[in-house]
């Protein structure tokens, strides 16, 4: 049994109906979907996550038919994919777009190239063609790089042409499978933010699916988590992360981050105090959350008044730098007091009961 989605979704654009995938071969057959019903609302980024071989992309597949489901169906826009003459669902995937872990550009074509050719495909006119394909790149940040071949771009750089690539007919959804997984940190955040920027301006709904809880933090407002071709549970982002109600849930937002028992006591700690000004929300919990990274509490000395935290706790925060200096300044928005500390003993010589 999976646990519903308590709100509603008003208007919804994609509506996942039962839909049940087996992969069948002479010796043996998969369940990789098992009656999975959803609902995906028009303007939303919404996230799929799940563990490896959860049946993430076999269900991102079934959105657009590259892959047919074996029972169930999808219906598009009030539409239902499986009563689509094969003109039609032609018709149909240049409205619902998509983008790759690996990128899939052609190496033999040039980046305005790449981009020109699915419009070449419908049939736009090559000096229209070109136009469009150069005013995208440019909204992507590329427009320096027309004639530059994806072998000579960063991966960062090669999956900005494929979403423009992705945009060059007007799709209503866009889907990402593991856009950013093979993207360092830095460069994922980035690609995030402009899927963000694009969702906004083109009103495009974006369905992101991935295995790391930090991405879908980042930028979705709604999420469902796959656990063995069954849905678990889905939600709101901020509801099913800080209340996970299946045990796949659980699983995933615990293990986020990974391990912190490798990192060396005594490095890294802030004390942070709970002023009158500090803001009414689970604080420590929300920046787990927002930055996808665990931090250890070495001390808690924390009293609940009225609903308000006060006191103080000292946190041991994560080894990147860069990650740091951001958690401190989401804790310092939000109304708390934060002090370096060089070691536990540093804090214990100046304990002060407050
Ligand atoms: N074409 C296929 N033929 C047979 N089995 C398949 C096929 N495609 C997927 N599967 C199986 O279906 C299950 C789900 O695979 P899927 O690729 O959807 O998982 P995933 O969640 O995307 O995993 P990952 O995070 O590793 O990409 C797996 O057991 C996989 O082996
Ligand atoms: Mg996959």
């Amino acid at each position: 049994m999976s646990i519903i989605d308590k709100d509603e979704i008003l208007d919804s654009i994609i509506h996942i109906d039962h839909l049940s995938k087996t992969f069948s071969s002479k010796d043996h057959t998969v369940e990789a979907l098992s009656d999975i019903s959803l609902d995906i609302g028009k303007g939303d980024i919404f996230g799929i996550i799940g563990m490896s071989g959860a049946g993430k992309s076999t269900l991102v597949r079934c959105l657009n038919f590259l892959e047919k489901p074996s029972s169930g169906d999808v219906i598009v826009k009030g539409r239902s994919m499986s009563h689509l003459s094969p003109k039609e669902l032609r018709l149909q995937r240049h409205d619902i777009a998509m983008i790759f872990q690996s990128f899939n550009l052609l190496q033999q074509r040039n980046v305005l190239d790449n981009v020109c050719f699915p419009l070449e495909i419908t049939g736009v006119p090559k000096k229209q063609a070109r136009l469009k394909a150069t005013r995208l790149l440019a909204e992507v940040g590329l427009g320096d790089k027309l004639k530059s071949y994806p072998s000579q771009l960063s991966g960062g750089q090669q999956q900005r042409v494929a979403i423009a690539r992705a945009l060059a007919n007007d799709p209503s959804i866009l889907l990402c499978d593991e856009a950013t997984s093979a993207l360092d940190p830095k460069t994922t955040g980035e690609v995030l933010q402009l899927l963000k920027e694009i969702n906004e301006k083109h009103g495009i709904t974006i369905v992101i699916i991935t295995h790391a809880m930090s991405v879908v933090t980042q930028i979705c407002n709604r999420v469902a988590i796959i656990d063995n071709g069954r849905l678990a549970e889905s939600g709101k982002v901020q509801e099913v992360f800080s209340n996970p109600r299946s045990e796949a849930g659980m699983r995933l937002v615990l293990s986020a981050g990974g391990s912190t028992a490798e990192r060396v006591p005594g490095e890294h700690l802030i004390r942070i105090a709970f002023t009158s000004n500090s803001s009414y929300e689970p604080v420590v919990a929300n920046m787990v959350l927002k930055f996808g990274s665990p931090v250890n509490i070495m001390r808690a000395d924390t009293r609940d008044i009225g609903g308000i935290a006060r006191g103080q706790m000292v946190l041991q925060l994560p080894d990147d730098e860069e990650l740091r200096a951001n958690m401190k300044k989401y804790l310092i928005e939000r109304g708390l007091e934060v002090q370096d500390l060089s070691s536990m003993k540093d804090f214990e010589d100046n304990y002060e009961e407050n």
